[in-house]
């Protein structure tokens, strides 16, 4: 069984995290994998997570099964997060929870690849590395529409609508409804008002993941692609994470939400949303989501957690601009000023493969060997070292 297995590539994110650990420098820094750090470097639990984590274990009385669906109040919460207030009682849309942002874009594909084997996928260029993974099962073709402008550290907005404009409805497009990864570049809400009327006209199915919902503006803000287009077009799904949103990485928790376009189809697929999940792993963990509706149906929880958010969000808005003005006084040109106009937790820089390995080899810095770095990674205190590595390697 083993003898001939070949040894897999290494994860393109994970074996730079992997790296990380392994060195033995003190003044290394970590801005690879899509973790939030504080101004100590820490990631910490938020408060309201700490609380929600005490309340739940006065509360668990049994660990017996939750049930296919999962928890159907933190399902109501990702339903209210994700499609806001508007759409509560919205019988057009259901939601299964699911082992992550990433279980439930698996959930979702499935669904897509099991009840049409022939339809083609689609992804930005480029996209989350492990996109094409999770999302590419059975016989669903990938393929890519034009998304980033590196020449202008843009959106290639033009490109993209033009390949959109092409599709129909055999067509299924992973949006990324906010904070881009790896770019950090997205639409603006005008761009994406283009891009739903295409969505429209062509009949494409928009599969949206929002796996950094809060982390670019603000919550509302950063899911006005997701309730836009749901208020106009006919069918959609939504892969939602609370990875990052909640600082929950380890305990995988997100929702698998489809917008049908009657009650009774939602409902169908609610169901079959759950017979995949059945087949794939079971039932899905209980703790992470129990934390998310706690904190949501409380409404001073829930205010609690808005304000730690949004604190958050600020700081890495607050660490683009510094790390932007110290590039530009160091270099003397705007090279970097868009980390500044970026949006989330990651930028593509534009440095080569060269540039990266030498910031690792000779300053003890680690991003992603596209290019990418996790600004949420960063620590005020060391901008000016990472500006002065990054305009040495620049020259
Ligand atoms: C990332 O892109 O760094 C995160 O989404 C974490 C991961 O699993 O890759």
């Amino acid at each position: 069984m083993f003898a001939d297995l070949p040894v897999p590539a290494e994860d393109k994110i994970l074996g730079i995290a992997r790296q990380f650990r392994a060195d033995p420098r003190a003044n290394k820094m970590n801005l690879s994998v899509g973790v939030y750090a504080d101004t100590h470097g820490e990631t910490i639990i938020l408060d309201t997570v700490k609380e929600a984590e005490t309340r739940l274990l006065t509360r668990q009385t049994t660990k017996t099964y939750v049930g296919l669906a999962g928890d159907m109040d933190f399902n109501q919460a990702m339903k209210e997060i994700v499609f806001g207030a508007e759409n509560a009682d919205n019988d057009l849309i259901q939601g299964v929870q699911a082992p992550g942002g990433s279980g439930s874009l698996r959930l979702i594909a499935e669904l897509i690849g099991r009840n049409r084997p022939n339809s083609r996928l689609w992804f930005s260029t480029p996209t989350w590395p492990n996109h094409e993974a999770l999302v590419g099962v059975g016989e669903l073709s990938i393929n890519y529409y034009p998304y980033f402008d590196a020449t202008h550290n843009a959106v290639d907005f033009e490109g993209m609508k033009a390949a959109l404009q092409q599709l129909g409805p055999d067509d299924v497009v992973v949006l990324h409804g906010c904070c881009h990864n790896p770019t950090g570049v997205n639409l603006t809400q005008a761009q994406w008002d283009e891009v739903i009327t295409i969505a429209q006209q062509t009949g494409f199915f928009p599969f949206v993941d929002l796996a950094y919902q809060g982390f670019g503006d603000d919550l509302d803000t950063d899911a006005y692609s997701t309730r836009k287009l749901a208020a106009s077009v006919a069918e959609m799904a939504v892969a939602a994470s609370c990875s990052k949103n909640f600082g929950i990485y380890r305990e995988r928790v997100g929702c698998a939400l489809v917008k049908a376009q009657t009650a009774e189809h939602a409902q169908v697929a609610f169901k079959q949303l759950q017979k995949i999940g059945r087949g794939l792993y079971s039932m899905p963990p209980d703790h992470g989501a129990a934390v998310v509706s706690i904190i949501w149906h409380d409404a001073e929880l829930r205010q609690q957690w808005f304000a730690e958010l949004s604190a958050i969000t600020e700081r890495i808005l607050t660490l683009r601009q510094s790390l932007a003005q110290q590039l530009h006084a160091k270099l003397g040109h705007g090279r970097f000023d868009f980390l500044a106009e970026h949006r989330g937790m990651f930028s593509l820089t534009g440095l080569s493969s060269e540039q990266v390995n030498q910031l690792r080899d000779q300053h003890a810095i680690y991003m992603v060997g596209d290019g990418r770095m996790n600004i949420a990674g960063l620590q005020e205190t060391r901008i000016s070292e990472l500006a002065d590595a990054i305009a040495a390697v620049v020259g």
